[in-house]
C-alpha cells in the first residue's frame, strides 16, 4: 500500500506525522520503506541523526515513476512517501500512484485556506487514478481552545474524510524529531505516542480492502525524464 502525506503548504505536519507513522507501522512488524519526496530532505536528515535504522529511507526529489514505485510497493507492505509542500510535478507524480492520500492540516485559516489548493491538485490527477483515497488528518490541535473544539466542524466544508484520530500539538513531537526518533520511541507512553498508535490503527484495517489498484496512466509521469536512481 502506497501512502503519500501532502499538502502545498509547509509546516503543517507532513514530515513529522510521515515519520511517526512509519515508525508505528514498523512497531507492529509491518515492512516498509519510507520516500522523502522533498528536496529540503528533512525526513533524511532525521534518519541521521540516529543513524536510525528502523526502516530504510532513500531520498527522491524529482517525479517518481508509476512503474518503479510499483516494483518497489511489491516488496512491501507499505511505502511511505513524504511529499514536499508545493503543487508541482513532484507532487502529481506521488498523487498518481498513491493508494492512500494523508493531507495533514492545522484547524487554523491559513491551513484551511491552503487545503483548497491541495485538494484542487488531488482532483486534477483523479482520472489517472481513479482510486485514491484521500483523508484529512488534524494535527496541532491545541487542547482546550475553542479552535480545537471547533476543527473537526471546520473540517465539515471541506466535504472529505476526516480520521478521527486528531494529533495536538505536544512538545513530544518536536523533541522525538530533534532526537532522530519516534514519539513512540521517545516518550511510548505518552499522549501523543498513543495519537500515533490510533492512527496506526485506523491505516491498518484498509490493508484488507487489498484492491488498490489505482489506475495510472504512465503516459502523464513520462515528462519526468528521471530515473528513480536507487531502485530504477
Ligand atoms: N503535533 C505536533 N505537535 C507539535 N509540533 C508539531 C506537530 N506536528 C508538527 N510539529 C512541528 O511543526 C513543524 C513543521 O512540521 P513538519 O513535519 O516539518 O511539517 P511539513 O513537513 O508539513 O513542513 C516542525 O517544527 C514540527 O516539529
Ligand atoms: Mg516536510
Amino acid at each position: 500500500m502506497i501512502i503519500s502525506f501532502v499538502n502545498q503548504k509547509g509546516g503543517v505536519g507532513k514530515t513529522t506525522t510521515a515519520i511517526n507513522l512509519a515508525i508505528g507501522l514498523k512497531k507492529k512488524n509491518y515492512n516498509l520503506v519510507f520516500i522523502d519526496a522533498d528536496p529540503q530532505g528533512s525526513a533524511v536528515q532525521w534518519h541521521a541523526i540516529e543513524g536510525n535504522k528502523s526502516f530504510e529511507i532513500l531520498h527522491h526529489p524529482s517525479p517518481i515513476h508509476a512503474t518503479d514505485i510499483r516494483q518497489l510497493s511489491m516488496n512491501y507492505d507499505y511505502v511511505i512517501i513524504d511529499a514536499p509542500p508545493a503543487i508541482g510535478d513532484i507532487s502529481k507524480a506521488i498523487l498518481a500512484v498513491t493508494d492512500l492520500a494523508i493531507i495533514p492540516l492545522s484547524p487554523s485559516a491559513l491551513d484551511v485556506w491552503s487545503c483548497w489548493g491541495t485538494l484542487k491538485m488531488v482532483d486534477e490527477i483523479r482520472p489517472l487514478n481513479s482510486d485514491i483515497e484521500v483523508k484529512l488528518l488534524i494535527n496541532r490541535k491545541i487542547p482546550g481552545t475553542k479552535i480545537g473544539r471547533d476543527s473537526r466542524e471546520a473540517m465539515k466544508q471541506f466535504q472529505m474524510d476526516v480520521f478521527n484520530t486528531e494529533l495536538c500539538q505536544r512538545v513530544a513531537f518536536i523533541d522525538a524529531m530533534t532526537s532522530g526518533v519516534s514519539v513512540m520511541q521517545y516518550a511510548p507512553h505518552s499522549k501523543a505516542a498513543r495519537e500515533i498508535e490510533r492512527l496506526c490503527e485506523e491505516i491498518i484495517p484498509q490493508v484488507s480492502m487489498e484492491a488498490f489498484q489505482p489506475q495510472v496512466n504512465n503516459q502523464y509521469l513520462d515528462y519526468s525524464k528521471e530515473k528513480i536512481e536507487y531502485f530504477g
